[in-house]
Order: structure tokens, then C-alpha cells, then sequence
């Protein structure tokens, strides 16, 4: 069986394939009955240490959707909270026959480890500052089904790039589908070298949203300053914050994104936010459900008999 720890890895047709197999489920969802029972009889662990909205519902729905056996494991609740390791307490989901689990972790690399010691596909649900591949292909078939496409386009990703696995994952996946990606925000919140993924790096935020054809914002990740320089969220809004004003430098038919939760008034003005003509950020949410549909079904492909994508 294959994982999906990060985008990092992929090729470009397999993004693609991903993407074109969400398309059906987007139709799927937008109809009376929300359901196609190809995983009947399997079960779906989330493992969730990390806080979430949006991914864990998401994750949960889609299995659902999809007729697995879908189980949350209270971490709060559990006997991590009891210091049981994070292998230990991957055989133990391992040992409960999973057949699929999705992970959330605060610590880079934490899903690759647990996807090394369990005998079912995992999904990295977001992994500290590492990866969030699920988000990345929800925000590249949200860009494409607007746009029409996504090679040629300029997208500004803006804010808190440093601590930002959403930047990442998008990175590595927008640049594979041949789009030209700016990173765009203080130079104490870019990491340093990041020309080498291939983007381009501007701490000018009116020069890095000139003629962008999408406008991605990050969340200001104050919770993982600790030690480090934060920001007061007033100067941070008056430097990087997107406002009509600001937004009038991308090009006129700009797309506005942020995978939320969001800061308003600190890295989005409300106004820009809920712009319903420029706004993608409730369609990203709706683009969530359909894009873990459908890596929920291809990554249990070889489980179930059904020829994979391997
Ligand atoms: N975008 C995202 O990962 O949101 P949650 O943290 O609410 O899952």
C-alpha cells in the first residue's frame, strides 16, 4: 500500500489524477444523496493531536460518505495523555485492524513515523511545519475549477511562510502543475533558501501582489513563536494584511484564499474575506470533503481488490 505523507514525492500526473478523481465527488455532494458505499467494511481511524476544524470534520465526513467505519480517538481522552508513545500508540490502532488512518501532529515527520509501523495507508492530516497535502489539493482543485487551470498562473503566497505547512505542501504542488509561485512576507517569516523550491521571494507585499492571478493567505501561527519574535497583530496588519486597497495590485480578477482558521483584521481584512466575487474560502472548505473523498478511496484501492494507482 502507498501513504500520503506529503506532496513532496508525487508526480505530477498523480496530483492531477487526484484532482480528477475529486470531480465526482464534488458532484456527488452537491446532490440529495451524499453517499457511495465503496468502503463498506472498512475502518477509518482519525488520530487528531493537533487541533482542527475543518480537516478532521472533513476527513470524517468523507469516510462516511464513502460508508467506512469512521472513528475518532479523543487524544484529550486517551493514554497519550498517560505518556504512551507515539509508536506505541500507532501499534496499537495497527493491532485494532485499521485500514486506513489519518494523523494530525505537531511535530514534522511524526506521520511518516507512524506511517513506517502500521500495516494500513496513512494521511497526513497536517504534520507541524511540514506538510499538509490534502490541503494543497483541495487549494489546487479549488484554483482549477475557477480558473480553469493552473499552469501559467502567478500565485502570491502570502504571510507566515516559516511555520506554514500549507505553504509548503502548495508550494511543491503549484510548482509541479507548472504555476509561478511567489512567497510574500516578512523576512524574519520566509525561510531562508526557499528559492531553491523553486518561488520566487518578495518582503514587499504591494511588489509580491502585483498581477497575481491568486492571493493565497496563511494564518499568522502565533502558537508557534514560542521563544521566537511575534508580531503585534496591528503592524503585522498594516504591513501584510490584505485589504481592498492592496488587492487592487493583483490582477482584476484575482482569487482570494486562506485555508483558514483565519485572523480577521490581522493577515485578512473581513471585507476582502467576504468578498463573495473574490473570495475562495468557503469553496476551499466545500473542495476539502471532496478532495479526502477521494484520496480516502485511492489509497485503499489495494485493500479492497481494485486496481491502484501505484
Ligand atoms: N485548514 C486547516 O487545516 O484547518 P483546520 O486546522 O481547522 O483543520
Amino acid at each position: 500500500h502507498r501513504h500520503l505523507t506529503g506532496i513532496y514525492g508525487l508526480k505530477p500526473w498523480e496530483i492531477s489524477f487526484l484532482l480528477d478523481e475529486a470531480e465526482q465527488w464534488v458532484a456527488l455532494n452537491r446532490g440529495r444523496t451524499k453517499h457511495d458505499d465503496r468502503l463498506a467494511g472498512l475502518t477509518q481511524i482519525n488520530a487528531f493531536f493537533e487541533n482542527s476544524t475543518r480537516t478532521l470534520l472533513s476527513f470524517e465526513i468523507a469516510g462516511k460518505r464513502l460508508g467506512a467505519d469512521v472513528v475518532n480517538m479523543a487524544v484529550a481522552q486517551s493514554s497519550v495523555k498517560k505518556g504512551e508513545t507515539l509508536i506505541d500508540t500507532a501499534v496499537t490502532l495497527n493491532a485494532m485492524r485499521a485500514d486506513v488512518i489519518v494523523i494530525r501532529h505537531e511535530a514534522s515527520g511524526a506521520v511518516q513515523l507512524i506511517a513506517d509501523k502500521v500495516d494500513c495507508p496513512v494521511l497526513n492530516a497536517g504534520d507541524g511545519r511540514h506538510e499538509h497535502p490534502t490541503q494543497a489539493l483541495l487549494d489546487a482543485l479549488t484554483i482549477r475549477r475557477r480558473k480553469g487551470r493552473i499552469e501559467g498562473l502567478t500565485v502570491a503566497i502570502c504571510g507566515d511562510v516559516l511555520h506554514s505547512r500549507v505553504a509548503r505542501s502548495n508550494i511543491i504542488a503549484l510548482t509541479a502543475l507548472g504555476a509561478t509561485v511567489r512567497v510574500v512576507g516578512p523576512p524574519t517569516l520566509i525561510p531562508a533558501a526557499i528559492e531553491r523550491m523553486g518561488v520566487e521571494r518578495f518582503t514587499d507585499f504591494d511588489a509580491g501582489l502585483e498581477g497575481a492571478d491568486v492571493v493565497m493567505m496563511l494564518r499568522l501561527q502565533r502558537e508557534r513563536m514560542a521563544g521566537g519574535f511575534v508580531p503585534s497583530p496591528r503592524e503585522y496588519h498594516a504591513l501584510y494584511g490584505l485589504t481592498p486597497e492592496r488587492l487592487a495590485r493583483a490582477a482584476p480578477d484575482a482569487l482570494v484564499m486562506h485555508p483558514g482558521p483565519m485572523n480577521r483584521g490581522v493577515e485578512i481584512a473581513s471585507s476582502v474575506a467576504d468578498d463573495v466575487e473574490r473570495s475562495a474560502i468557503t469553496e476551499q472548505v466545500e473542495m476539502g470533503v471532496a478532495v479526502r473523498m477521494a484520496c480516502l478511496d485511492v489509497l485503499t484501492r489495494g485493500r479492497r481488490g481494485v486496481e491502484g494507482w501505484a
